[in-house]
């Protein structure tokens, strides 16, 4: 993968007039359905989705932000499957042409530091790349598990991570990096994924 394609090669988003514009969930819901046709992509989506929208009411944020933090995780890899090598661009420019929040742009913008060259700077931003990585290898321990999430335990959950074959594919290096950023214990993150996640989907 040509991974500087997919630098985003600037750290503006957005137009600050447009503070507090927002898409609802249905139409949210159509821009995933019109890009992705992967049902593990569009799950993966909605649970980073969810865990972003419980975070920020369990600190009590009000109802908008709370929906500006659902937006930014279920919309956060809307491009992948079309448009894997420029991930993270096409979004970007997306939700600028429908002068989206800057703030729900800036968090899908830096959910890859590393490959889009964006910093992860706001609490938003740093709680999605935090849920990202992590979420998905959770997902993935529950459905070897015969009570999926039910029971699950933090030191399992750390026992895969140490584990490098399992979910291979998941960056132990992006989970300690943004446990780091965001300045969460990897213990209370894995916690707060495994209460939540459980009713993401339902
Ligand atoms: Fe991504
Ligand atoms: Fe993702």
């Amino acid at each position: 993968m040509n991974n500087s394609a997919m630098n985003l090669n600037r750290t503006e988003f957005g137009d600050p007039q447009n503070s507090g514009n927002v898409i609802s969930e249905n139409e949210a819901f159509e821009l995933l359905h019109a890009w992705v046709e992967n049902e593990k992509l569009i799950a993966h989506m909605r649970q980073v989705g969810h865990l972003m929208r419980s975070y920020a009411k369990e600190k009590a944020y009000s109802e908008d932000v709370q929906h500006k933090w659902f937006l930014a995780g279920l919309l956060h890899d809307a491009d992948w499957e079309k448009w894997p090598e420029t991930h993270c661009n096409k979004i970007v420019e997306e939700l600028e042409d429908r002068n989206i929040d800057p703030e729900i742009i800036r968090a899908i913008a830096s959910h890859g530091p590393k490959y889009f060259g964006v910093d992860p700077k706001t609490e938003m931003d740093k709680m999605l790349y935090a849920f990202d990585e992590l979420s998905g290898l959770i997902h993935a321990y529950s459905l070897m598990r015969p009570n999926g999430y039910e029971g699950m335990e933090v030191k399992g959950v750390k026992k895969r991570l140490k584990d490098k074959t399992f979910a291979a594919q998941v960056s132990r290096e992006d989970i300690a990096d943004a446990c780091e950023r965001a300045e969460i214990s990897l213990d209370d993150l894995i916690q707060f994924i495994v209460r939540h996640q459980i009713d993401a989907l339902s």
